[in-house]
Parts: C-alpha cells; structure tokens; sequence
C-alpha cells in the first residue's frame, strides 16, 4: 500500500475516478500523490514556454500507456524532461503514484478558485457593493456555520459558496445589474437568473469541490416559506449552507452602503431578520445568527 500516510497532505482534491493530495512543493516543484480507481484514465502534456521535469513513481497497482503498449508496476517510474507530446495512462485496477512535476499543476485547481473569487468581488463593485462585501458575507456564513455544527465538508462548501454567491451575475447585462430605478418585470426575471448561472458556471469547471458549492449558490435566495428563487423549494429542502447565506446577504444589503441606498443601522436589521423568521429565513439559522449578535461587529 502506500508509503505515505494521510497526515502527510497538504490539501487534497477529489475527482471522478481519482484522487489528488498535493504532499510537498516549493520552488515551483511540486510532489503529488495520486489514486485512480481501476480503469481510470490520467494524462499529463506539454505546456508552451514549460521546461518542465514530469516524473512519476508507481506506489501501487499498475498504469499502462496504451498507446504505447508499455506498463508501469509498484516501484517502476517514469520521467520526461520536457514532455514534448501528450500520455494518456489508464490505471489497471486501483493504483496509486507519487507525481513530481516543476510544472505547478496543483495550484491549477487553487488558481481556478482564487480567479472565481476575483470575478466575485468584480462583479459585486459592479452591483455597487464595496470591495469587501464577499469577504464579510464569507466571514459571517462560517461564524453561523461554525456555531451550528455544520460537517466540515459543508463547512467547506459553504467557505466557497458564501464567497462566490453572486458570481452569476456575470451574465447579467450591466444595463439591469446598474439600472439606478426599478426593474421592469422582464429585467427583474433576468436578474433573478444570477443564481441559476452561479451553479452552471462553478459546475462547468468540473472541480467536485466546486460543483458541490454551485448547489449552494443556486439556492441563496430560496425562502423557507417556498416563495424564493429559482425553484421555490421550501423549509429543510434548502440546503443550511445556502439559508445561512441568505440570511447572511440580506443582512450584509441591509447594513451596507450601496450608491443607491443608504446603509440602515445593524439593530434595524437584526430586527427585519427576525421579522422574517420562519418566511423567508430558516427559523433554526435567524437564532444562531441573532445569538451571535455581539461578536458581528461588521
Ligand atoms: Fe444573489
């Protein structure tokens, strides 16, 4: 089995098929362990402008290079420097082997994630919120989170979704997004898309951790009585990550200056969230919001 334990990873990364947990890197080297299920195929290709060193080490099981009609056993390796043409390799039964590349792949996926977030904030000073209105609706979505218990997969979940909640608005024409007056009825149907968009956009990247996210970003504005949107799912059918949100955004709207509205005072809003419990809020997520009232100094 393998010679390294899961203590040794740093983060790790789930797939179909396929398990990445990045175990060392520095100095643009990186040292990446991985675990296909049988019959799993997994490729590594050249890049423009990379000189990179490409080596792998079989830990378990066997990868074959069809194309090639070669195999690689426990204990074979395999190295490229540079790779000048694609490998496809096809896992025969579950294997396991340690990656080195000085090609950073593993921060693929973190950059993936990092220029969503970007995107994020971009789009939400577009709508008129200041620069960091993703961070405050992210810190306090896990505060909530956190005191409710969630799983630390959900908790994880709801890290990139309360920060990437609005990414959807993206498609929305700017014309709605910044119109100063009231939407028409055909443009609020447009702006009410955003979420619908969010979920494909964070699914069509084909990261698991990300697709998980897009559920909750799909639902941020369904309302527990079933009158929200885009599907008007109703009272435990929402996702809690995607009603901490909720709550968390109006309260954030309510309390910030926007250009055409003026911020009201934390007490007005703690009192409007109430209100609503049980309406438009989870009944069980407004308590453990109010009751952290003291510590959102935001
Ligand atoms: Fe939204």
């Amino acid at each position: 089995m393998a010679m390294i334990n899961e203590e040794s990873f740093i983060e790790t990364v789930y797939m179909k098929g396929l398990q990445i947990s990045l175990v060392a890197s520095g100095d643009g080297t990186e040292v990446i362990y991985h675990r296909l299920e049988p019959e799993t195929m997994w490729g590594i290709e050249p890049e423009e402008g990379w000189d990179s060193l490409e080596f792998l080490h079989i830990l378990s099981g066997e990868l074959t290079l069809p194309y090639e009609g070669e195999s690689f056993k426990a204990g074979d390796s395999f190295h490229k420097h540079p790779i000048t043409e694609h490998y496809i390799f096809k896992s025969i039964g579950e294997t396991e082997f340690l990656y080195v590349t000085s090609q950073p792949v593993f921060h693929y996926y973190s950059k993936a994630t990092k220029e969503l977030m970007d995107l994020s904030v971009a789009i939400e000073e577009k709508d008129g919120y200041t620069v960091d209105h993703c961070q405050r609706i992210n810190k306090l979505s896990m505060m909530v989170g956190e005191e409710m218990g969630l799983e630390k997969k959900r908790l994880k979940s709801l890290n990139i979704a309360s920060f990437l909640h609005d990414v959807g608005k993206l498609k929305i024409p700017l014309e709605i997004l910044q119109k100063p007056g009231k939407l028409t009825s055909d443009e609020w149907m447009i702006m009410k898309q955003h979420s619908r968009y969010g979920r494909e956009l964070l699914e069509n990247i084909g990261l698991p951790f990300l697709k998980e996210a897009g559920k909750v970003v799909e639902q941020h504005h369904e309302r527990y009585d079933g009158k929200g949107y885009p599907y008007g799912l109703e009272g435990d059918n929402i996702l809690t990550e995607a009603a901490i949100i909720s709550v968390v955004d109006s309260y954030d709207a309510m309390t910030s200056n926007r250009i055409y509205q003026k911020a009201r005072a934390k007490e007005v809003a703690f009192n409007e969230i109430l209100r609503c419990r049980g309406t438009m809020y989870n009944p069980q997520v407004v308590d453990v919001f109010l009751a952290l009232k003291n510590k959102i100094i935001l």
